[in-house]
Parts: C-alpha cells; structure tokens; sequence
C-alpha cells in the first residue's frame, strides 16, 4: 500500500468528491427503486476504484443497486450477481429484468389512481401488498413512502407511512428508468433471494464485490431501516476469509458528520484502505443550525488495492480525490 493512503484515522483518511448527476441522462439511467441508503449519489466517487475487465460484479446487499446500475452503464463488468435478503425486493428486481413494462403499467395504474385521496390509495395498496407481494405494489409503495424507507413490523407486514409531501416518481420518468435497468442487465444478471455470506462465498479473484450493509453505527442492536441488522463479528470474520480467497472488494459502511462519527472503523486486521466519500451536508445537523458536512466510509480490500496499483489506477487522479 502506498504511504498516503495508509491512515486508518477517519479525519485523516483521503477523501473522495462525488460528481452530482444532475444531467438528463443521469437522470434516465437513475435506478428506478427509491430507496433510503442509496448509493446514487456517491456512485461516480466509485466508479473510478473499479479495475478493468471484471468479470462478474457481485453486489450481495443490493437495496436499489445505485452502484450496479452505473457499473453496467459504464460497461465495466461482464456479468452481475445481485443479492439481498429482502424476498419482496429481489421479486422486484426480477420483475425488472422480466417484465419491465408490465411493472410500469401497473406502476402508472397506481400513480394515477393516487387522486383525489393519495393517502387513502397508499393504504389500500399498502394492504393489497402485504396479501400478494406485487412487485409493482412494492415499487409503487417505495416511491411514495417516508423517506423511502422499507419498514416491517414483526408480523413481516410492510407498515411504513405515506409521504404527504409527494406524490413519487411521474410514470413517464418511471418507465424510462425501468426500460433502462431492463436494458443495462438483462441477459446478464442473476438474481438471488439470500445471506450475503451466500454470494461472497462465489466470488473469485476476477471478479468483484460491492458490499454496501445496513449501517452499524445508526442501527444499534436492532434495525429497524431494513428488516435485519448487521452482525459486525459475523460480516469481520466474512471478509477475513474473502481476503485469504483474494478477492478483490469494496466496502461502504458508516461515516461521520463533521467531527462525530458512526460506528467504529473495520479492524486494521483486514488491511483495507480506509477512504472518505463527502456524501454531501447533513440535514439533521443544518437543522439545529450547524453546517457539517457528512462523509461515509469506503474500504478497499487489499487484492483490490493491489490491482489497482498494478493497472496505473492508484494512486487515485486528483480530480476524484480531494485530500484538502
Ligand atoms: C444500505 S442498503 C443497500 C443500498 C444499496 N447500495 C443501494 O444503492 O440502494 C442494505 C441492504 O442490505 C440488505 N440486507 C440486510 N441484511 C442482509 C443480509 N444479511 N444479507 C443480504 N442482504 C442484507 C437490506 O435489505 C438492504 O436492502
């Protein structure tokens, strides 16, 4: 590893600046799942850690697959494996793949049935859902949902609020988003229902593996953003063994604003390269009147490391990393 990036202090580690897609075509090509904990907006800070010629881009905690997305837009890997343990969204990720303009259909159905009694819709389809687990329900329900945030209450019930302020994605925008997904992954994903371990377990050394967990630091003992938390020993002990295997990975976990941070660092032990994504100001923080910028943390397996290196890739160009 070289000398500048080997700082394992948070406040010290390089930081990474994401360039904020605001043109059309990002817009298009956006991942049609609103989902809290999305990687959208950090993904072009990624990008450029990702070697060439991967041959299956394994992504075992998927959520809305931000980062899968831009990877196939950009052409950087052969094939995808996608993962999560979430059942209802790995059928609607299916469902994209299958089916696209059946799910946008039904997605205009409900958008435009929302009026006049949005909320009262929202409930109705909340209810419908939990009895059939329609995939088009579920991404009509994250679209108009609190923060886009999958909640479950014990039962396994779908329960999160409708948002009043909005009224979701136009289906148009939907359609496009949809039909893009279908078109960047079909013919070359396979999708699974599953632990993450499952999938780490196939990785080989040509592939690579972004693993974006539900946060330690804001979940505590129980998680109540996604259905389940993290165990920090179980997923150290995973990535121990992917290191012995070679394999190369990427880890997003945790970060802080301004100078508190969320969770602890990933043990020195792994000998991960610890850089900073500015993940933009926090508005919690703006709220009680104080303007701190949020980073989160990106970790970068050593076999990564090294073939990064070995490609000319590291250290990173100054352009994608601002170490002010
Ligand atoms: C932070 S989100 C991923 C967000 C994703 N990178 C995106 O851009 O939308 C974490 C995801 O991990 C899933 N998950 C939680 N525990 C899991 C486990 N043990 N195995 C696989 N997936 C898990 C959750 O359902 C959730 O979708």
């Amino acid at each position: 590893m070289t000398e500048p990036f080997l700082l394992t202090a948070p406040q010290a580690a390089p930081r990474l600046a994401a360039r904020h897609p605001a043109d059309r075509r990002a817009e298009l090509h956006a991942q049609p799942i609103a989902y809290q904990g999305s990687k959208r907006r950090l993904a072009s800070a990624i990008l450029p850690l990702i070697p060439g010629g991967i041959r299956t881009w394994y992504e075992p905690f998927v959520g809305s697959g931000a980062l899968a997305l831009a990877v196939a837009h950009q052409g950087a890997a052969q094939k995808f494996t996608l993962g999560d343990s979430l059942f209802p969204l790995v059928q609607l990720w299916q469902a994209i793949v299958d089916a696209p303009d059946a799910l946008a259909q039904t997605y205009a159905q409900l958008w435009h049935a929302q009026q006049p009694d949005p909320t009262a819709l929202f409930l109705k389809v909340r209810a419908e859902f939990n009895l059939d687990q329609d995939p088009g329900k579920l991404l009509y329900l994250l679209a108009r949902c609190v923060k886009n945030a999958v909640r479950f209450n014990r039962a396994g019930a779908f329960n999160q609020a409708p948002d009043r302020r909005r009224l979701g994605t136009r289906p148009e925008l939907m359609r496009s988003r949809l039909t893009s997904a279908h078109q960047a992954l079909a013919g070359r994903v396979a999708i699974h229902a599953c632990d993450y371990e499952v999938l780490l377990q196939q990785v080989t050394p040509e592939d690579l593996a972004y693993l974006d967990p539900p946060y330690v630091g804001v979940s505590g003992k129980v998680n109540q953003r996604y259905q389940q938390g993290l165990d920090l020993p179980r997923f150290i002990a995973a990535l121990s063994l992917a290191n012995e295997r070679q394999i190369r990975y990427l880890v997003s976990l945790d970060g802080r604003t301004g100078s508190r941070s969320y969770g602890q660092p990933l043990p020195a032990s792994l000998g991960l390269v610890h850089l900073e994504l500015a993940a933009g100001r926090s508005s919690q923080a703006t709220l009680l009147g104080r303007n701190e910028e949020t980073f989160e943390s990106l970790y970068v397996s050593p076999a990564l490391h090294h073939s990064l290196l070995q490609q000319g890739r590291w250290p990173l160009p100054a352009s994608a990393a601002d170490t002010g």
